[in-house]
């Protein structure tokens, strides 16, 4: 899109850019300053900045400004007599001249959230796929992006397995619980995990900070009746409370819970973090949920526990419901990967009956984003050529 016009206000010191579409934005010198694009201010290998912010006098403001017959902004600040030139698209995609307004709890960009009406539509990949075809990686890990959750077919039914699933996108995170932790009944297990018994939803280690925010379970064995896996989407879950209950998502994310584990000998993990995380500009980051690691709560005053506890019982029941919820069984082979920062899971109780043996591992969701931004990057490029 073409720039129209560049008008300096402020004493100098911005500039109202206006586009031939009519849309129009303002820029700070101060900002034109410290986001340059040449060599002197960014290196030009790794894009890193060269300059501090203390480089840059607080009195900056322009001495001249100018579209050229290329369409870039070029500008001379002063002091210094420093000349910088833009692109019009680059100016255009870095706007922040706007009245950000959203209501508490608002979604970032590639997210939707599901329901009940995901069963059946969870997006799934075979293994020899996502090993042999960058785009299929990258519509796999999308679909973790936008949904939270996704499947894997055909993944080895080997010990370690799960691991190689990671190294396709990024990193294992090693817990105490090892590089990956195998899912199987135990006697006098560590963690209720490791028994028969159903789990209710969760989100899982809430006790670490920072959390885990990937979680990959894959199926090696499963004869036994029962043990389905159930997740639910609690962004959904939270928008719900919200729209229900303002007060009480209000109390769930300006409170701290407390989590803690300590179930093997040497570990004693404690957290204090808000059940609804809110990034400071309202942005909905994270959910936490997990009765099996919910401490004693001591960050909530006497004066609003009764309440908080209304909130967290809906924000269960809400769970619970069956129409938000979307379950199934794994076979040998397949596996499911969750944003823990989001996603719950759950898993009925088995019978004793029969073997049931999942490997689980986890890790961190930034490397799973940065590698899918290099996919959609290069397939961009890829059509430029
Ligand atoms: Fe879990």
């Amino acid at each position: 899109m073409l720039l129209q016009s560049a008008t300096l206000f402020a004493d100098n010191k911005a500039v109202k850019l206006v586009w031939q579409d009519g849309f129009s934005a303002r820029f700070h010198a101060l900002w034109l300053r410290d986001n340059a694009l040449d060599n002197d201010t960014r290196n030009p290998t790794n894009g890193q900045r060269l300059l501090s912010v203390l480089d840059i006098p607080k009195e900056t403001g322009f001495k001249n400004v100018s579209i050229s017959e290329t369409n870039d902004l070029c500008m001379t600040l002063v002091p210094g007599n420093k000349s910088i030139k833009y692109s019009s698209s680059w100016l255009r995609d870095h706007v922040y001249d706007n009245n950000r307004t959203a209501a508490s709890g608002w979604l970032g960009p590639n997210t939707t959230t599901w329901a009940a009406d995901l069963q059946g539509q969870v997006a799934t990949a075979q293994w020899h796929d996502l090993l042999n075809s960058r785009s299929e990686l990258g519509r796999w890990l999308n679909a973790v992006r936008t949904f939270g959750i996704a499947v894997l077919e055909g993944v080895p039914t080997e010990p370690g397995a799960v691991c190689e699933v990671v190294r396709t996108f990024g990193y294992v995170r090693e817990t105490n619980y090892g590089r990956c932790f195998d899912v199987r009944s135990e006697v006098n297990p560590e963690n209720l995990a490791y028994t028969n018994l159903g789990l209710q939803a969760h989100t899982d280690n809430p006790y670490r900070d920072p959390q885990p925010t990937l979680q990959l379970l894959t199926c090696l064995e499963n004869s036994v009746a029962g043990g389905e896996s159930l997740v639910v989407d609690g962004f959904r879950i939270a928008q719900l409370l919200h729209a229900e209950d303002p007060q009480g998502f209000t109390l769930l994310t300006s409170y701290c819970a407390d989590f803690e584990f300590s179930g093997s000998a040497g570990v004693t993990l404690k957290t204090r973090q808000p059940m609804i995380d809110l990034a400071v500009d309202g942005q909905l980051r994270a959910v936490r949920f997990n009765n099996r690691s919910t401490a004693a709560f001591t960050q909530i005053p006497f004066a609003v526990m009764d309440d908080y506890y209304s909130a967290y019982r809906r924000f269960a029941g809400l769970v619970e419901d069956r129409q938000h919820q979307v379950s199934f069984k794994l076979s040998p082979g397949q596996l499911f990967i969750v944003d823990n920062t989001r996603i719950l899971h759950a898993r009925k109780a088995f019978s004793g009956s029969g073997r049931r043996w999942l490997q689980g591992c986890y890790a961190d969701k930034d490397g799973l984003l940065s590698t899918l931004r290099v996919i959609e990057q290069d397939a961009c490029n890829g059509a430029a050529r």
